[in-house]
């Protein structure tokens, strides 16, 4: 039964195939926070590749809801892990349950995060330290851990799930964008350092993302409509989306890519609010030449 606060979360009732089912057959991927949202789908589309995954949070109620879920909709093997990426031995004994249950792990995602929207001047020591605990710190502790145990010596590929809000500065949002700016650039240093063991390490930075927690945390009262018009896509992306671009870059097929990010918001970062005006300011000008 879904709890009020957290829905259950659902696979996808369909799924039409691009790329071989079997293109990340055989592989193991280690997901934090796939227990919900973008992560999950992640996880889901992994697994519909052939891809046997550890799933990690703190609530393992919901990650044990989960990897059921993920493995009745796929058939491959979903392990729940609850782990707290803030705190490096909870880290470390998550890596070991999936080394034990697999025996390998060739792809990391650090997805776990934390988000709420505050003011600069509102905003408590520990609020702000609490976000860059979660993204940053988090993302640094599985990676090192990944990395020593296992992708130093078989090399892997590590995706960092970041977002835009650095770009250009976001309000309310100071916290997270200081956070994702810093994994961005630790993702530079990791495929710097780690190329030579074999190592791929890339950003993904989303956009606003529909049926997530992070667009139902954030969106401050806007409808997905007026969402939808800041976007210059006009629309909001998909968490299948994300799942996509994800499988593309741990295939082969993007073997030359790392250090970057794709940034995946239909240009959304660009938009500043003012285009419409801007192009009707324009055409009326026109007109009277
Ligand atoms: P979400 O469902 O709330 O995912 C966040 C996950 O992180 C949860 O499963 C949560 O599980 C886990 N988590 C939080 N704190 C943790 C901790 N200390 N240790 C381990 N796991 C922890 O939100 P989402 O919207 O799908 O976001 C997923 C990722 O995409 C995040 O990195 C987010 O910043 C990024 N992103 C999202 C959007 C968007 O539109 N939604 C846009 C840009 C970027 P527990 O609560 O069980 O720990
Ligand atoms: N506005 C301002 N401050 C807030 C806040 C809000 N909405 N929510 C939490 N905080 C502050 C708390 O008051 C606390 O600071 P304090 O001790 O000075 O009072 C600090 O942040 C830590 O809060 P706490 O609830 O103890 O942290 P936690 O580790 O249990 O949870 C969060 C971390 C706050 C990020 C929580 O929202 C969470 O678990 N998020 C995961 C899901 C998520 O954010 N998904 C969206 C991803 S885009």
């Amino acid at each position: 039964m879904a709890s009020s606060e957290f829905p259950d979360e659902k696979c996808m009732d369909s799924y039409n195939y691009s790329f071989d089912k079997n293109i990340i057959g055989g592989k193991v991927a280690f997901i934090t926070g796939g227990g919900s949202g973008i992560c999950f789908t992640i996880a889901e589309i992994f697994m519909r590749h052939g891809c046997r995954t550890v799933i990690g949070g703190r609530k393992l109620d919901r990650l044990k809801k989960s990897a059921k879920t993920l493995t009745d909709a796929t058939g491959v093997k979903c392990v729940p892990v609850q782990v707290d990426v803030r705190k490096p031995a909870e880290v470390i004994a998550a890596v070991d349950v999936c080394l034990q249950e697999f025996g390998r792990i060739d792809i990391l995602i650090n997805g776990a995060a934390g988000n709420f929207l505050c003011p600069l001047e509102s905003m408590s020591f520990n609020a702000f330290r609490t976000v860059m605990e979660i993204d940053t710190l988090g993302t640094y502790n599985v990676s090192k851990v990944v990395y020593d145990k296992y992708f130093k010596s078989h090399g892997g590929v590590i995706i960092n799930i970041t977002a835009t809000l650095h770009y250009r500065g976001t309000i309310l949002q100071a916290h997270v964008g200081s956070a994702k700016a810093a994994i961005e650039y630790l993702t530079r240093h990791q495929a710097l350092e780690w190329g030579p063991q074999g190592v791929r390490v890339l950003c993904v930075a989303p956009g606003a993302i529909g049926d997530t927690e992070g667009v139902r945390r954030l969106s401050g009262g806007a409808t997905q409509e007026d969402i939808n018009r800041a976007i210059p896509i006009r629309r909001m992306g998909t968490r299948q989306e994300i799942g996509e671009i994800c499988l593309f870059l741990v295939t082969d097929m993007a073997g030359l890519i790392t250090s970057s990010t794709v940034i995946a918001d239909g240009a959304a970062w660009l938009a500043d609010g003012s285009e419409e005006k801007r192009m009707e300011m324009y055409r009326k000008f026109m007109s009277r030449m």
